[in-house]
């Protein structure tokens, strides 16, 4: 079975779950777990002060297929249209043989922040010299990280200027394997702190992973070929590409339509989509803020996508391995580790780009909005079944999406 399921979003929920299910072999246990809500007790480990939970839907998001391997993509998130864009946009893709994604080795950076030196140069180069000691420090926090092929691997310095006097920054590059990786490597800079105060003769004041993770990039790549989006959707996201190049205030909102749909992929994998989000908006300001993806005219004629951001997430450890509809959508997303979930997201957040530049380029999205907001009027109306899309498609037609509206087709409708 593939990803590619024709109709999928006219099924009944009943049709798609059963159709999930025997894609990703989700047993009776998995679908108990998804239908029901999380027991409160659970919750209220999960943060503090709770009083009761929020419910967000998840869609699946079909079609992908990323370096030759198919995959059902669920998506946590209150806005409509952004699992039908990301559907509709990995159809296209597969025509151009689908997605192709890389993930570097997941490494993180955890910054100590060193002040009140006398010589902070001198200082940057006494650290390198302790630079084994300094990872021996670090990797004796987490033999459980070393044991599996991780851990602290180099250590890199820096002397900023500020108007409190030069700072010493050290770097502590940790490989985390499966891992987010923040509680291990907060735990080293931690560790570290007292021996880098011994070398340098400064005072360390704060120790934390930076989610500015560089050394942890994610790319992904797609064709869309000319042939079926037409000169007009090439010519016009060349067009949008290069206004969020050239303009922060597009590239903005060029980039929180790639956010749609890789936070909507983080939330319904209880994964922290804020790291993600504060990296990929750090990452495109690294020479002035610009877009995540670039758009280019291949050799062939045909249009090429590609993104690049740092994406730090995890497959094991946090609330992504205890949270159980979580664990339902890992299953469901059948990524083997880290890496491959990197690749994953980016393809997400490269085919949701295209969704949103394609319709801006041309019809505009409010229409496709529209669409989906006439169907849920239909539905308060009372229509039912086929109904639904009938009475919507009317209301679209005539420009009138209203309760009123809605109730007078649906009576003439049954009248008829
Ligand atoms: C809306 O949530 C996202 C878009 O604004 C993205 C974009 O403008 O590229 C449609």
């Amino acid at each position: 079975m593939d990803s590619r399921i024709p109709g999928f979003h006219k099924l009944g929920m009943d049709e798609r779950r059963r159709k999930v299910a025997e894609f990703s072999s989700l047993t009776d246990e998995d679908m108990k777990n998804i239908m029901a809500q999380i027991p409160m007790d659970i919750a209220d480990r999960m943060i503090e002060n709770v009083i009761y939970l929020m419910d967000v839907p998840v869609g699946i998001a079909t079609n992908f297929l990323i370096n030759g391997k198919d995959y059902l993509i669920p998506m946590a998130i209150e806005e409509p249209s952004v699992v039908a864009a990301a559907s509709n946009a990995a159809r296209i893709a597969r025509e151009g043989g689908g997605f192709f994604a890389y993930a570097g080795e997941p490494i993180m950076i955890g910054q100590v922040q060193v002040v009140k030196l006398k010589d902070p140069y001198a200082s940057k180069v006494k650290l390198l010299e302790n630079k084994n000691e300094l990872i021996r420090i670090a990797n004796e926090q987490d033999p459980v990280l070393v044991s599996i092929g991780g851990g602290c691997r180099d250590i890199e310095a820096r002397v900023i200027d500020t108007s409190l006097g030069a700072m010493l920054i050290v770097h502590l590059l940790v490989d985390v394997r499966d891992a987010m990786g923040a509680n291990a490597v907060n735990t080293m800079a931690e560790a570290v702190a007292p021996y880098i105060e011994e070398i340098t003769g400064g005072k360390v004041y704060l120790r934390i992973l930076s989610n500015l993770a560089t050394y942890r990039i994610a790319y992904a790549r797609a064709v869309f070929p000319r042939r079926i989006i037409g000169d007009d959707a090439v010519e016009g996201i060349l067009y949008a590409y290069e206004f969020a190049m050239n303009d922060p205030y597009r590239a903005a909102t060029h980039n929180k339509g790639i956010m749609n749909g890789i936070d909507a992929v983080l939330i319904a994998t209880a994964n922290d989509w804020r790291a993600v989000e504060a990296g990929a908006h750090a990452y495109a300001a690294i020479n002035g803020y610009k877009s995540l993806t670039k758009w280019e005219v291949n050799r062939e004629g045909d249009l090429e996508g590609m993104i690049e951001l740092p994406i730090a997430v995890g497959t094991v450890g946090g609330a992504s391995s205890t949270h159980p509809k979580a664990k339902v959508a890992k299953k469901i997303l059948n990524v083997k580790d880290a890496r491959e979930f990197s690749g994953v997201l980016a393809a997400v957040g490269l085919a949701q780009n295209f969704a949103a530049i394609r319709a801006l380029a041309q019809e505009g999205i409010q229409k496709g909005h529209m669409r989906l907001h006439a169907r849920n009027i239909a539905i308060m109306a009372g229509a039912e079944g086929d109904l639904v899309d009938r009475v919507a498609e009317e209301m679209v037609k005539e420009g009138k999406v209203r309760l009123d509206r809605a109730k007078e087709i649906l009576k003439n409708i049954k009248n008829s």
